[in-house]
C-alpha cells in the first residue's frame, strides 16, 4: 500500500485588521475555505487554535457561560469541556487532549492556521516489534550534529560538519572529531542533511565522499531501506521550508494506546516545533538541540535600545525559554533516553571575540538537570566525541542509570 505524502494546509486565514479584532480568550470563526468551523484562544500575544469538532462525537462547542476565566468551551451535543488554554478536556476529567492547529503568524501582522495532514504518520504500517542484541544498534557521537548510528548491517550518518568553519568563518566546531570521523562519513550507506545550513553539511563536497545517490524524500512516509530499518522525514511546524527532524525505525514498532513500544530513534534537530508539536510518544532515544544563540540578533545590533544590560536580559529570558521547552518535550514525549546535541559550536574567529563572550549558550547539563527534575525515568545522555551508546544493552537495563557496559569510549 502507497503512503501518501504528509501536507501542511491552509485552513484558515486572517489578515491584519481581522487579527486586531480578536478579543482576549475564545474567538470562534469559521473558514470560506472549507467552510469549516475553527477556534482562536488569544492570551495577550500569543495564539492557541483548533477545531471547532469534539473529540466525543464530532459536535459543535459554544461557549461555557458556567466558565468564568473565559477558558472553556461545552460541547452542544453532550456536554463535554474543553480548556483551551491547555487543550484538555475537562469533562470527562484526564481524558482527551484536543488537536491543535500550527498558528503562524505574517509579518504584515496576519494570521494562519495550518494542518498537518496526516499529524501522526508513524502511526502508519505497525510492525512486530523484535528485541535488540548486544551490539545491533549502537549510536555514536562524533561532534556538534553529527552522529553516526549503526542499525545491523547499515550505517546511517546525520548532519557531517567535520571540518572547517561554517557560516563563513563565524562559527567553528566546540568538539573536535574522532580522527576517523571521514573515514566513517565515507563509509556510510544513508546521511541525512536535516536543512541547508552550512553546519550540517559543511565541507561534505571537499570531503572524499562522492554524493552520487541524492534522494529527497516525501514528508511523512515510511521510506524502507531493508527488511529491519526505515525512517520518516518530518517537517517543521514553524519554518516548513527550511528545517526537518526525521524518525528512524529499527526492528518495528507498535502502539499501545496512542504510546509507542518498539524502536525509534528521533532527532528533531534545530526545529522549532517539530512537526506542529505532534511527535512519538516514548521513543528509545530522543536527540535534539539545546544551546540556542544561532542567530546574529541581538548581539550585532547596535545604538538605540540595544544596549549590553538590554541584551544581556533579552538573551538571558530567550535561553531560559528555549530550556524549559526542550525539557517540556521531554517530559511530555518520555523517551527511554535523550541526548542534547547540535549545540557545540563557537564563534572562535578573532573579530567575532564580542559575540562569543555575550552571546551565552545554554549547557547540555543545564538542560539535563532540568529533564532530571521534570521527567526522572527518562536517562539523560552527553556524549563526547566518539562516545558510543549500546542501544539494545541500555534499554535491557532498567535502572534508568546509564551503565558503564552500554557505553565506550569517553564519557
Ligand atoms: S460530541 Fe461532544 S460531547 Fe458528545
Amino acid at each position: 500500500k502507497k503512503m501518501a505524502s504528509q501536507k501542511a494546509q491552509v485552513v484558515l486565514f486572517l489578515d491584519a485588521k481581522a487579527v486586531d479584532s480578536l478579543q482576549e480568550g475564545i474567538n470562534f470563526k469559521r473558514s470560506p475555505v472549507n467552510d469549516k468551523s475553527y477556534i482562536i484562544y488569544k492570551n495577550r500575544s500569543s495564539f492557541k487554535a483548533c477545531k471547532n469538532q469534539c473529540k466525543h462525537q464530532g459536535g459543535l462547542f459554544i461557549k461555557d457561560i458556567e466558565d468564568l476565566d473565559g477558558r472553556t468551551v461545552k460541547c452542544t451535543k453532550h456536554n463535554w469541556k474543553l480548556n483551551l488554554l491547555t487543550m484538555k478536556y475537562i469533562n470527562p476529567p484526564d481524558s482527551f487532549i484536543q488537536d491543535e492547529l500550527e498558528v503562524e503568524l505574517l509579518d504584515d501582522g496576519g494570521l494562519q492556521l495550518v494542518e498537518l495532514n496526516p499529524p501522526d504518520p508513524w502511526m502508519a504500517d505497525p510492525r512486530e516489534c523484535l528485541v535488540l542484541k548486544e551490539g545491533e544498534v549502537k549510536v555514536t557521537y562524533l561532534t556538534h550534529a553529527c552522529m553516526e548510528l549503526q542499525l545491523g548491517e547499515r550505517r546511517f550518518m546525520f548532519d557531517p560538519w567535520l571540518i572547517g568553519p561554517a557560516f563563513a568563518r563565524g562559527w567553528w566546531l566546540f568538539h573536535e572529531p574522532p580522527a576517523d570521523a571521514l573515514d566513517r562519513l565515507c563509509a556510510a550507506d544513508l546521511i541525512y542533511i536535516s536543512h541547508m545550513h552550512s553546519d550540517h553539511l559543511r565541507y561534505l563536497e571537499q570531503s572524499q565522499v562522492k554524493l552520487t545517490n541524492i534522494n529527497v524524500v516525501p514528508f511523512g512516509v515510511w521510506k524502507n531501506v531493508d527488511e529491519h530499518l526505515r525512517f520518516m522525514i518530518l517537517m517543521d511546524g514553524i519554518h516548513p521550508e527550511l528545517d526537518t527532524c526525521i524518525i528512524i525505525d529499527y526492528k518495528g514498532h507498535h502502539f499501545k494506546a496512542l504510546t509507542f513500544a518498539g524502536h525509534m530513534i528521533l532527532n528533531t534537530v534545530d526545529c522549532t516545533r517539530p512537526n506542529g508539536g505532534r511527535l512519538p510518544k516514548g521513543v528509545d532515544l530522543m536527540m535534539s538541540d539545546f544551546a540556542g544563540g544561532a542567530s546574529g540578533f541581538p548581539m550585532t545590533f547596535y545604538g538605540g535600545k540595544y544596549s549590553d544590560s538590554w541584551k544581556a536580559h533579552f538573551i538571558k529570558k530567550e535561553r531560559k525559554r528555549l530550556l524549559s521547552y526542550k525539557a517540556e518535550l521531554v517530559k511530555t514525549l518520555e523517551p527511554r533516553i535523550f541526548c542534547p546535541f547540535a549545540g557545540y559550536f563557537v564563534e572562535a574567529h578573532p573579530s567575532d571575540r564580542y559575540i562569543r563572550d555575550t552571546n551565552i549558550k545554554n549547557s547540555a547539563e543545564d538542560l539535563n538537570a532540568l529533564i532530571n527534575i521534570l521527567r526522572p525515568d527518562t536517562v539523560t545522555w552527553t556524549p563526547q566525541p566518539g562516545s558510543v551508546l549500546d542501544l539494545g544493552l541500555c534499554l535491557r537495563d532498567h535502572t534508568n542509570r546509564l551503565v558503564p557496559q552500554t557505553l565506550y569510549g569517553p564519557t
